[in-house]
């Protein structure tokens, strides 16, 4: 298939090097290592590259986007992780570091644009501040920074490369700051940064979710984990949803089944009919709703096999937490009055969210 993306495809690089790894090939007669070495090969030698060194997301000129982020560096930082290749982790580094200085805006609270340079980075010239910054994408570059973090951290080079993971989590951390402080009242961002008015996305909701998590397990950084459960809560909601959200912090590290409600449906979800019985946020098929629409990511679309990856990936995460002792959960909750966003404290005082207020 030729699209012209030029890091997309690298995003699967990860599952060949594992497949190889683990001696597959064999069994299927491929031979997956040749597979990730063309692909790095590419990555490396082939595709167009700033007067600095960032691999463009595009084949046919220089353009920077910020889930290329996702894409590339955790492809990079596992083969060398498997290759015991130093040099390949750095460079994993390097690109998002390159990345960052091209794409973050001080103007939006460091969130990053989502392209920059090239035929499409120049109509981010019509656009007010902000405009260019969909969350969406924001979302992305945590959790590929996160990917590349949690590499180098569990890798034979994790303590020669320290300097690097500590940036690599500043940099996430940057990321989740900017992107809480705007978290609507219903637990879900709004696509674009600064139009309320514009859809809310939940794909972005659950897996920014899911950086938090992990950042906590991989960093012991829990300062957004009271905006990351709320979010898990929301999108998890049933149709009278204050029941569900309301739940206490102390309820929310119990497994997922026994946190369901008993609530039977509520009117609005019987009148619906789209929705699965009681959920908010998934239709009748099991899709999570609303999102972006992966072909066209300034319209909301019905579908996203992303949105649905990231449900999973925030499901894992917070499992994964609650496992590890959910902690920094009391920290958080202790906390959670003075540093909490406008907007979720607005919902806790207008008693959307009074989860806080019960532990
Ligand atoms: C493929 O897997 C083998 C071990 O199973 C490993 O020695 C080799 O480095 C791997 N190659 C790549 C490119 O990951
Ligand atoms: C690491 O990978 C790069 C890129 O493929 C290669 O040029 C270099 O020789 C490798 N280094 C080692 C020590 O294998």
């Amino acid at each position: 298939m030729n699209d012209g993306a030029a890091g997309d495809p690298a995003s699967i690089g990860v599952a060949v090097l594992l497949t190889n790894w683990t001696g597959q090939g064999k069994v299927d007669g491929l031979d997956y290592a040749e597979a990730a070495r063309d692909q790095l090969e590419f990555l490396l030698m082939n595709v167009p590259r700033t007067s600095d060194g960032a691999i463009s997301h595009r084949t046919d000129e220089v353009q920077l986007w910020s889930d290329s982020v996702y894409m590339v560096p955790p492809f990079l930082a596992y083969y060398g992780a498997v290759t015991g290749n130093q040099t390949l982790l750095q460079e994993a580094y390097n690109q998002i570091k390159l990345y960052r200085e091209y794409l973050r805006d001080e103007h939006a609270n460091n969130m990053w644009k989502h392209i920059q340079l090239g035929s499409y980075g120049t109509d981010d010239g019509h656009w007010s501040t902000g405009a260019h910054i969909l969350r969406y994408w924001n979302a992305w570059a945590a959790a590929g920074m996160l990917r590349v973090l949690g590499t180098i951290k569990h890798s034979d080079f994790a303590n020669s490369m320290k300097s690097q993971q500590k940036d690599l989590a500043n940099w996430v951390q940057e990321i989740h700051s900017g992107m809480y402080l705007h978290l609507d009242s219903s637990g879900l961002f709004h696509n674009y940064a600064d139009d309320l008015s514009t859809f809310t996305d939940a794909s972005s909701t659950a897996l920014l979710a899911s950086t938090v998590y992990r950042l906590s397990l991989l960093w012991g950084v829990h300062k957004h984990l009271p905006a990351a459960e709320l979010c898990r809560r929301a999108l998890s909601a049933s149709m009278d949803s204050t029941i569900n959200i309301s739940a206490s912090v102390t309820s929310s590290v119990s497994p997922p089944t026994s946190t369901s409600t008993s609530s039977s449906p509520s009117a609005s979800s019987m009148v619906s009919g789209t929705n699965m019985p009681g959920m908010l946020h998934f239709t009748v098929d099991g899709w999570l709703t609303p999102v972006v629409d992966p072909y066209a990511f300034s319209n909301q679309g019905q579908t996203s096999p992303e949105g649905q990856a990231f449900v999973l990936a925030m499901q894992a995460a917070w499992r994964d937490w609650v496992e590890d002792g959910a902690k920094g959960a009391n920290t958080a909750v202790g906390t959670i009055a003075p540093s909490y966003p406008r907007t979720v404290a607005q919902a806790v005082v207008a008693g959307v969210l009074p989860l806080v207020l019960e532990v």
